[in-house]
């Protein structure tokens, strides 16, 4: 077991993505994060001790290249946080666009699997944890939020796409978990979410630590709380 730990974190350019390396730094791992355009990664920069990748995940040819140059590295944590919003008016004909909704579901539903595809070998076997930042907005039955209709649909398709995912995989020992952040203050979740970007990276990296190496796919909150499907 090494003393040090490792994470690979997916969209750490603002968000909750930079609050989780954070988090982590402070817990003295080691960490390599990505960033879609090199010029948004000052914040993260500014952190030190960052290993910084670019990647925009959409990218096919660039999940590749990432894949290649982090050849021979084993991380404890892949954390997949990468995530958008999708069209402003989410209602039937509210004008969103066959490109638009292509977009919102490749993004949040397919680039992810797709990434954790290509680094599945790299998680430490036994006590490494595949985390996707998913939503309570993906559970099917939640009422809340129709007027995001399509983000909730696409987060319900990341926990399909995920689940489908680990059943091919066929490996129980990995820990794989679909994360609810809490209603976060950052670009996404607006200034009157519920709580800060800390306490949910807190919360997300405890449940981390609290789930390695008890394998299985769970869908639980940033407090470990279980989320119906
Ligand atoms: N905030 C909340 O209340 C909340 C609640 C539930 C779930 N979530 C989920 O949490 C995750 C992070 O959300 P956030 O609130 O931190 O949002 P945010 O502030 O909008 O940040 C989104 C991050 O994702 C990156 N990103 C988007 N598309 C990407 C792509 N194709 N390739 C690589 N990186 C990409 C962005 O990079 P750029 O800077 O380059 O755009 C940015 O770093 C998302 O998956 C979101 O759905 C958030």
């Amino acid at each position: 077991m090494p003393t040090t730990k490792s994470a690979l974190i997916i969209g750490a350019s603002r968000g909750l993505g930079l609050g989780l390396v954070k988090t982590l730094l402070a817990d003295s791992w080691q960490v390599t994060a990505t960033v879609r355009n090199p010029q948004n990664a000052q914040a993260l920069d500014a952190l030190g001790k960052v290993q910084i990748e670019k990647l925009d995940m959409d990218d096919q040819q660039a999940v590749i290249d990432l894949n290649q140059r982090l050849k021979g590295q084993v991380f404890d944590l892949l954390f997949v946080n990468a995530g958008v919003k999708g069209p402003d008016v989410q209602t039937p004909n509210g004008g969103a666009t066959m490109a638009d909704v292509g977009q919102l579901f490749f993004t949040n539903a397919v680039a992810p699997i797709n990434l954790a595809q290509y680094f599945v070998g790299q998680i430490r076997p036994q006590t490494g944890v595949l985390a996707f930042m998913s939503s309570v907005l993906g559970s099917v039955t939640m009422p809340d939020a129709p007027e995001l209709a399509l983000y909730k649909a696409s987060k319900a398709a990341l926990n399909s796409m995920t689940n489908s995912f680990v059943t091919q995989l066929g490996e129980p020992a990995l820990t794989v978990l679909s994360l609810h952040p809490g209603w976060v203050k950052t670009d996404m979740g607006g200034e009157g979410a519920d709580i800060d970007v800390e306490t949910s990276t807190r919360g997300l990296i405890d449940q981390v630590n609290a789930y390695a190496g008890k394998g299985g796919h769970h869908f639980i909150n940033y407090r470990g709380e279980t989320i119906p499907w």
